[in-house]
């Protein structure tokens, strides 16, 4: 049984983890355990707690489920409210729950006001994970302020951490760190409403886990926009983790009668180290996809042409990209309004005539007619100043409509919390949608939300209406795939995954840089929806000159893309790229559907390795950036394979056959020469 309830005592298993608490004798929804699994909710002593002293009050010191704002409470809560008559405390009882098969609803309710809180838990066994959210409703006559809430807190009966997340910018995304939690409190969040590349809706801690064992808490928020993580190492030696919606310039209204619902916090623990909470976080990525067709591999124009599209030349590149083995060609930005900068053009979705004398069909026949699926890029949120629907709609942005608006990458924010610029917005889509043969919508946002004014539900309700902008074209385009992009990687989480279906993995299409960013990546996301483009050399970030089976060995740990200028290409990158094409598509069964692990490198030299699992097949990427002196080749012990099975595979042209068994614990020699070498080793 998936969940257990027994005198107000509530036991929530999945296959490997038990999940505890209780309703205690003082009336406290308090934790009892998050760990392993455990047989019977029966054997806690649940006593009760007494204040140690006047300053240590027992509300200080239960660790509750679901602490508000109120009473004797001065570590962080989940929930804070303005009543009518301007009472801010909340005091709740627990008044029961409603079990229904794996799904828990814990009720609880204010003493005197018309406030219920339900407090969610889904359990999904066979993933080992819990999904938490907060359902908070106003029963009372008068309306109901609230200024912060999170969808859940768990409570990790350990101090001293450690911290993971990813940091970084424009161009240099999931970039990640620790960072040791000690007495105070560690705040990550993102404040700009559309998305973020700071951090990543997610706390992963450990204390000294690797990749195969030691334990694991971790909990991955599925909201866009603005969010906030807390984490607090209290007095008394425990961790307390929130997450939720970022309470920074936040206020929402709820009126008599209405519901607010949290998003979901995704919580795990694994005692098998990282790798086992990758390979969890992966499945239930994957099960939130609505697309899980096989990738096509895509070939975009915008770094070979930036706002230079025109129908001969874009047909020029589809032809070549056919020729290599392209699937999926999408034209980038440029193609519509007076777009030939980015300083105008956006909100003007008609086809630029100049660039398309005859509309897009020419083109799109021409690449279906190529075999290939067509894909196009747009920026609905998006507005620029001198765009004809900012001179027809000046009000449909955010501003004070006092003050000059201040656009950023030249570009103003559309208001979406108006029901007429949603509608645009949704008309525009479905009408490209439906009076072209599109497959593929390359969905970006290039700046983040200001100037809200007075309401301070804008940075919710903007992402929000994103998402069911999304949800109403996926209805009526269901075969239509996605992607999302914010100036590169700047929407990657958890709910925008479970709308779009691709993530634009970052701008910086760096073959060594995209390492680090895809390894941070796959910590939490599922590399099917990880895009990766092969670009041109010197990239135009680093300066980097890369050789291209590099570039292209990086690309194939995701879903391919090529961003190449590849009517420049000569026989050598033609002939490299159509092989590298076709081995991708042979493997990225593998690729898109494996269990991917980060392997040890044993060796002095610095050696990237991957692996991917799927089925009874296995995939080995290794990666030499850089030779150096006592260069020797490493060690690679594989991980998860089948051990009585013999798999086959082939290294430096000669062909070997092992059992899983030598390749886990034995492992196999393999050495790179040279600068930027690297290799992939099929087995099966
Ligand atoms: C953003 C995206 C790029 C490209 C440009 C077009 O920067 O991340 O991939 O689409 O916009 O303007």
């Amino acid at each position: 049984m998936a969940i257990v309830v027994r005198e107000n005592r509530f036991l929530l298993n999945t296959n490997n983890n038990s999940y505890a608490f209780c309703v205690d004798g003082a009336g406290y929804l308090r934790n009892l355990y998050w760990g392993k699994k455990i047989n019977s909710i029966d054997e806690f002593e649940i006593d009760t707690i007494n204040e140690v002293s006047t300053n240590d009050p027992v509300a200080e010191i239960t660790n509750e489920e679901y602490p508000a704002h109120g009473s004797f409470r001065y570590k962080e809560t989940c929930l804070k409210v303005q009543f009518g008559d301007g009472t801010r405390e909340i005091r709740y009882q627990y008044v029961g729950h409603e079990l229904k098969e794996n799904h828990l609803k814990v009720n609880l309710k204010d003493e005197n006001y018309g406030l219920e809180i339900e407090l969610n838990y889904l359990v999904i066994e066979k993933l080992d994970l819990i999904e938490r959210w907060t359902v908070v409703g106003n029963r009372g006559n008068q309306s109901i302020k609230i200024d912060s809430i999170y969808s859940a807190q768990v409570h990790i009966p350990e101090n001293n951490l450690r911290f993971r997340n990813s940091f970084g910018h424009w161009g240099a995304e999931q970039q990640g760190f620790t960072q040791q939690v000690s007495h105070g409190k560690i705040y990550f969040e993102n404040r700009r409403g559309v998305s973020t590349h700071n951090h990543n809706p997610y706390f992963i801690l450990d204390k000294n886990a690797d990749e195969t064992n030691g334990e694991v808490y971790f909990g991955v928020l599925k909201q866009g926009g603005n969010f906030k993580g807390i984490i607090e190492q209290t007095q008394y030696g425990h961790t307390l983790v929130q997450m939720g919606l970022n309470d920074y310039d936040f206020q929402i209204n709820l009126d008599s009668g209405e519901e607010f619902v949290t998003p979901k916090l995704v919580i795990g623990y694994s005692e098998k180290g990282l790798g086992n909470m990758s390979h969890r976080l992966h499945a239930y990525g994957n099960s939130i996809m609505r697309n899980p067709s096989t990738r096509k591999v895509l070939y975009n124009s915008w770094e070979a042409t930036e706002f230079k599209v025109d129908a001969n030349e874009q047909l020029k590149l589809a032809e070549k990209a056919a020729e290599l083995g392209v699937e999926l060609f999408v034209v980038d930005d440029g193609w519509f309004g007076r777009r030939d900068s980015i300083n105008d053009g956006l909100g003007d979705w008609w086809v630029n005539k100049d660039k398309f004398p005859e509309g897009l069909k020419p083109l799109i026949d021409g690449v279906k007619k190529l075999g290939m699926d067509f894909g196009i890029w747009i920026e609905p949120e998006m507005v620029n100043p001198n765009a004809d629907l900012y001179k027809n709609h000046p009000e449909w942005i955010y501003s004070s409509h006092v003050r000059t608006p201040e656009p950023s990458r030249g570009q103003l924010v559309l208001n979406l919390c108006k029901p007429e610029v949603t509608e645009f917005i949704y008309n525009m889509i479905d009408n490209l949608l439906g009076e072209n043969d599109i497959d593929y919508i390359k969905w970006d946002v290039n700046r983040p939300i200001s100037e809200t004014g007075g309401d301070q539900s804008i940075w919710y309700t903007h992402i929000m209406k994103v998402y069911e902008i999304v949800d109403r074209i996926k209805a009526k385009h269901p075969k239509v795939l996605i992607e999302a992009c914010a100036s590169g990687g700047g929407r990657t989480d958890l709910q925008t995954l479970e709308y779009f279906d691709d993530f634009w993995t970052s701008d910086n299409t760096d073959a060594l840089d995209r390492l680090t960013i895809q390894r941070t990546y796959s910590y939490v996301y599922p590399i099917k929806a990880m895009r990766a483009w092969v670009t041109d050399c010197p990239n135009f970030l680093s300066k980097r000159v890369i050789p291209l089976k590099f570039r292209y060995h990086s690309a194939m740990m995701g879903t391919l893309g090529i961003g190449c200028n590849i009517l420049k290409f000569g026989e050598t990158e033609k002939s490299l790229s159509k092989e590298m094409i076709a081995q991708y598509k042979e493997i990225r069964e593998i690729v898109q559907n494996g269990e991917f692990h980060r392997l040890e490198n044993r060796s002095t030299n610095t050696y990237e390795i991957f692996q991917y699992n799927h089925r009874d097949e296995s995939l080995l990427y290794l990666f030499l950036p850089m030779t150096k002196i006592g260069h020797k080749g490493t060690n690679v012990k594989m991980r998860n394979l089948n051990p009585e099975k013999i798999y086959t595979y082939s290294l430096n042209g000669k062909e070997f056959k092992k059992s899983g068994n030598y390749l886990m614990n034995v492992g196999i020699e393999v050495k790179l020469e040279g600068d930027y070498s690297s290799t992939i080793i099929k087995f099966n």
